[in-house]
């Protein structure tokens, strides 16, 4: 047997959900982390992973934004790629990696209404610029299975496209791996898109369309053999696809030894080595968003401090895709906050995990415990919990028309603001929120995303200038939801006019994130060479603070045939600078 399971930003040692695992740029990193999934997943049975998902976000409505690396394709390839190599090694053989799987293709991170599986309706030249290189490039890297996504393209049902999964996939890519359904994804080819009468009729679109194995369930087994029987297709269209499987089984020893023993997880499971990855990440992944000059905090100056929200202290940071994990497992930002500022007066007002029924009496009682204090953290944001399934606000199928922060969120921030103490807003969420009121008014913002296992130290850590944040957000935050889709590499006339009366900007742009340090760069060159150009230029660490930097380089057509992008980023390097220190850096432009 062959165990396939969502390993998707951790197994028992959780990483930032991979939206905030982007926020690194930090390709290595994202590779380390995958490989310690890898290892702690396979060590416990498991040889495949339904992941990295490779679309890209173009709706912040869209739940699944958080499963994403943004809104960048080549962004997202990089990342991608990294995930693979990180998750397969070099071939999936041993006992430290699985086997990957690119998802899904394609296009239902742009779907009408923002809705999950709902059709999208874009050009051919807008799929292959900006959808299908991520999943290109993660072919070239070795990805051994593709699964097609829940929705239409082009007025077909993706499970049904030998457009998607035969031409490009195979003729075009040269992918000799398998394809995998998404999770009855071939029957609502019956059921939802209507396209057969019976599963026969959608069972034979699909393995004409290029599908090698179906998530889930033995009818298809059945059909299928009756279909053989009655020579409806031949024996040879099921060895093309059994032949994939089978390579992977033997691959990965099946044949020899099905089994893993248990005693191999101990002391791998957590471990402190893993831990330390985790503890990288979050911090990597939080990216400081409004900063008056409150932070880093001083603990001189605020004494007595009230911490709220409903994040401050339950497993909600672990985010979509995640189980529950032992609570010794989990550092909240309650627990981080004691541990980084031991002489602080911390107040701990828990508003509970659920922000469906946070009332305006428990605001009042946040306020009331206010009185006395110097400072507010409020931790806030959305719930995509999947053991919380009837409660949350985010992840799979939990899809939103308004992105704003959800019930009594703001509210809260808007009362503790008015007691006139300071207020630093911590966000724990999936997907972009519109917060415009809230990046006006606070003293700080930071948007942690949903940072793992060790979230609440990494978080804390950044709060009291531990650590200086780096994150840059690999996805631009609309200010209203009316104005989405919103990404930076749009044409010249996507913003052709202002709206009437508000913005047309967003809120905060791809690329975007501050430090508690100033960069200078200077000394722009740029030399042809062999296959390309290479870009140049001096960063100069300007501030008071050791930090990390990621430089970004973007291209624009001048002039073209058809209208191009304003900017298109194609290269980046993060950088590590003590405090008045200057790097160069290159970066190499090719001619694709
Ligand atoms: C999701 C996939 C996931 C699968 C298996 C589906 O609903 O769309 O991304 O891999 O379930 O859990």
């Amino acid at each position: 047997i062959l165990c396939g399971f969502d390993v998707i930003h951790g197994y028992r040692t959780i990483f930032p959900i991979p939206l905030g695992q982007a926020c690194s740029w930090n390709e290595a990193l994202v590779a380390e982390s995958c490989r310690i999934a890898a290892r702690e997943s396979r060590l416990s049975g498991v040889h495949w992973t339904f992941s990295p998902m490779v679309d890209v976000a173009r709706d912040a409505r869209w739940g699944r934004v958080g499963d994403t690396f943004g809104e960048d394709p080549y962004l997202v390839t990089q990342l991608g790629v990294a995930a693979v190599k990180g998750l397969q090694g070099a071939d999936f053989t041993g006992e430290d990696y699985v086997i990957a799987c690119a998802k899904h293709m394609a296009g239902g991170s742009q779907p009408v209404n923002g809705i999950n599986g709902a059709p999208n309706d874009m050009s051919e030249r807008t799929l292959r610029e900006v959808f299908l290189p991520p999943f290109e490039k993660c072919v070239e890297a070795g990805i051994y299975t593709v699964m097609a996504a829940h929705n239409e393209y082009d007025g077909i049902p993706c499970h049904g496209s030998r457009f998607l999964l035969t031409d490009i996939l195979r003729g075009e890519w040269g992918f000799d791996g398998f394809v995998v359904s998404d999770w009855m994804d071939i029957e609502r080819m019956q059921d939802y898109h209507t396209t057969g009468a019976t599963l026969r009729d959608v069972y034979s679109q699909t393995l004409d369309a290029g599908m090698d194995m179906h998530m889930h369930g033995p009818d298809f087994y059945y059909e299928v053999l009756g279909m053989v029987r009655d020579g409806v297709i031949p024996e040879s269209r099921i060895e093309a696809s059994v032949r994939p499987i089978l390579a992977a089984k033997f691959r990965l020893g099946l044949f020899e030894n099905p089994y893993v023993g248990e005693e191999k997880t101990r002391g791998t499971l957590f471990c402190e080595e893993h831990r330390a990855t985790a503890l990288d990440a979050a911090r990597e992944s939080i990216v400081l968003l409004e900063n008056d000059g409150i932070l880093p905090l001083d603990p001189a100056k605020y004494r007595r401090v009230l911490v709220t929200g409903p994040f401050a202290d339950n497993q909600v940071q672990l985010g979509d895709w995640a189980f529950r994990q032992p609570e010794e497992n989990v550092t909240t930002v309650w627990e981080g906050l004691q541990a980084v500022s031991p002489e602080t007066q911390f107040t701990l007002c828990d508003l509970g995990w659920n922000i469906r029924n946070i009332t305006p009496e428990q605001v009042r009682g946040a306020v009331r415990q206010a009185a006395g204090k110097d400072l507010a953290i409020v931790v806030v944001g959305e719930n995509s919990l999947r053991y919380h399934w009837k409660e949350k606000t985010c992840g799979e199928n939990s899809d939103r028309y308004d992105i704003s922060l959800y019930g009594e969120q703001e509210p809260l921030i808007r009362a503790l603001h008015a007691t006139g103490i300071p207020v630093v807003v911590v966000m724990t969420n999936g997907r972009p929120l519109s917060t415009e009121w809230v990046s006006e008014n606070v003293a700080a913002l930071i948007e942690a995303w949903e940072p793992g296992s060790l979230g609440g130290q990494a978080v804390a850590e950044v709060l009291y200038g531990k650590v200086n944040p780096s994150g840059k957000m690999p996805i631009s935050v609309p200010r209203h939801s009316g104005q989405i889709p919103v990404y930076y590499n749009h044409k010249f006339t996507h913003h052709w006019f202002p709206y009437a009366t508000g913005k047309s900007s967003p809120l905060y742009e791809f690329g975007y994130g501050l430090s508690y340090s100033t960069f200078e760069y200077s000394d722009l060159k740029v030399e042809k060479c062999d296959g390309g150009v290479v870009v140049s230029f001096a960063v100069r660490n300007t501030g008071g603070m050791d930090a990390a930097e990621v430089a970004q380089v973007y291209v624009g057509d001048v002039e073209a045939s058809v209208p191009r992008p304003a900017k298109e980023l194609k290269g980046y390097e993060k950088i590590f600078l003590k405090k008045g220190e200057q790097k160069r850096v290159e970066v190499m432009l090719t001619d694709e």
